[in-house]
C-alpha cells in the first residue's frame, strides 16, 4: 500500500531535522541555534517547497522539537485533503534548543505518555492518517502493554487511523515480527511499518515480502544512513562504496543522496521513502530521485555494500547531535 497518490512522487518528507537545529548526523561543524525564528521560517519553507513539488506524505513526532507544531501551523495554510500526516508518540523532546544539552530526548512508552501526546497530536486531524509508536522495542514492553494497545485500537477505530510502529536497531526484524502478531478484538493492530533501510543495513529484506503480502505499508527512514553515504574521510572502510556512488551520481546527473533514495524505492516495491532534508537545497537534491532509475546491475552492486546490523548500529550510535 502506498501513501502518495501522485505516481511520480514516491518521497515523503520527514521532519526530524526541521524541528531541531541539532540532530544526529555526520556534520563536523555545529549548527547555529541563536535564531530559532529564522530556523522555523526556513523549515516552514521546506514544507512548502515539498508540497509544491508534489509531496503529500509528511512524517513528524512530538520528539522532534518544534516540528509537530510547525506542521500544524503549515496545515492551517492549506486546504487540501490529499495531505497525509503521520505522527508518533513515545519520545519527549528535552533539549530546549540548547546546543550543549546532554539529553535531547527521553523515551517513555506508557499509557500516560500516549494520552498526553495524543492530546496535542489530535489537532492534526483530519489530515492525521498514521499514528505510530516511536521506536518500538522489546525492552520497553510496549508490544505487550494491554492498556496501550487497547487505547491505540480505540483511536484506530474512532479516527480511521492506520496504527504503526517505527523501528531501529539490530533486532528491528524481530520487533516487526512481534508487532505483526499483535491483535486486539481478533484484529491485527498494526498497518504501517516505518523502518530503517539503506544499502548498508538491508535487514528489512528478510521480512519485506511478508509485509507486502499482508498489505502493510512500508515507510523507509534513514535511507542516507544519517549521512554516512556521503564521502567521508572518517569512514575509510566505505571508500569503495563512495567511489561507486560517485560514479553512479555522475552517470545519472544527480547527487549520491538521490542514488541512495532510488535504491530504496526500487528494492522495496510500493514503499514510501522519507527525505530527511534539513534545508531547501537538500530537498531539491533529494527530489532528483524522480528523474532516473537504476539498472539491475547497479542495484546488485549497491547491495554488495551491505554490512551486518551488528556493524551498522554501533557505528550509528557513535554519531553525535550536531
Ligand atoms: N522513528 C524514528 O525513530 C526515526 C528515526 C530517524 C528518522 N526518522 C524519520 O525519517 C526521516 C529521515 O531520516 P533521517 O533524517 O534520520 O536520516 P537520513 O535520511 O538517513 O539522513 C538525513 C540527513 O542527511 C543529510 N542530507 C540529506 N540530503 C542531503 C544532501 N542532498 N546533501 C547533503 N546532506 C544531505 C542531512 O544531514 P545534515 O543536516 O547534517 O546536512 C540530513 O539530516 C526523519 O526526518 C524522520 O521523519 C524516524
Amino acid at each position: 500500500m502506498t501513501f502518495n497518490k501522485n505516481k511520480n512522487m514516491k518521497l515523503g518528507l520527514g521532519t526530524a531535522a526541521l524541528g531541531r537545529p541539532q540532530y544526529i548526523n555526520v556534520r563536523v561543524e555545529d549548527c547555529d541555534n541563536s535564531n530559532l525564528e529564522t530556523f522555523r521560517k526556513e523549515s516552514f519553507q521546506v514544507l512548502e517547497e515539498a508540497y509544491n513539488s508534489g509531496v503529500r506524505y509528511f512524517d513528524t513526532a512530538p520528539g522532534y522539537g518544534l516540528a509537530e507544531e510547525l506542521v500544524l501551523e503549515w496545515l492551517q495554510t492549506k486546504n487540501d485533503s490529499s495531505i497525509k500526516i503521520a505522527t508518533k508518540w513515545g519520545y519527549t523532546y528535552t533539549a530546549n534548543f540548547d546546543p550543549n544539552a546532554k539529553i535531547h530526548e527521553v523515551k517513555e512508552h506508557s499509557l500516560a505518555k500516549l494520552n498526553e501526546q495524543w492530546n496535542f497530536s489530535k489537532q492534526l486531524l483530519p489530515h492525521l492518517k498514521v499514528y505510530q509508536i516511536h521506536s518500538a522495542t522489546l525492552e520497553t514492553g510496549v508490544l505487550e502493554n494491554k492498556g496501550v494497545l487497547e487505547q491505540l485500537a480505540i483511536l484506530k477505530k474512532e479516527h480511521r487511523l492506520k496504527i504503526g510502529i517505527t523501528t531501529s536497531g539490530t533486532n528491528q526484524v524481530e520487533v516487526i515480527r512481534k508487532a505483526l502478531d499483535v491483535t486486539i478484538n481478533e484484529e491485527r493492530l498494526f498497518d504501517v511499518f516505518q523502518v530503517t533501510y539503506n544499502f548498508l543495513d538491508q535487514s528489512l529484506l528478510t521480512i519485506s515480502d511478508e509485509l507486502i503480502r499482508e498489505n502493510k505499508s512500508i515507510v523507509i527512514k534513514e535511507a542516507l544512513a544519517n549521512g554516512r553515504i556521503f564521502s567521508n574521510k572518517n569512514y575509510p572502510h566505505y571508500n569503495k562504496m563512495y567511489s561507486f556512488l560517485e560514479q553512479l551520481a555522475l552517470k545519472h546527473n544527480v547527487g549520491t543522496d538521490a542514488i541512495a533514495l532510488q535504491y530504496c524505492l526500487q528494492t522495496i516495491s510500493k514503499s514510501t521513502v522519507l527525505s530527511g532534508a534539513s534545508n531547501s537545497k537538500q530537498l531539491q537534491e533529494n527530489l532528483k530521485v524522480n528523474s532516473f532509475s537504476l539498472s539491475s546491475l547497479e542495484i546488485e552492486k549497491l547491495k554488495s555494500f551491505k554490512v551486518s546490523p551488528e556493524v551498522y548500529w554501533p557505528e550509528r550510535k557513535q554519531l553525535q547531535w550536531n
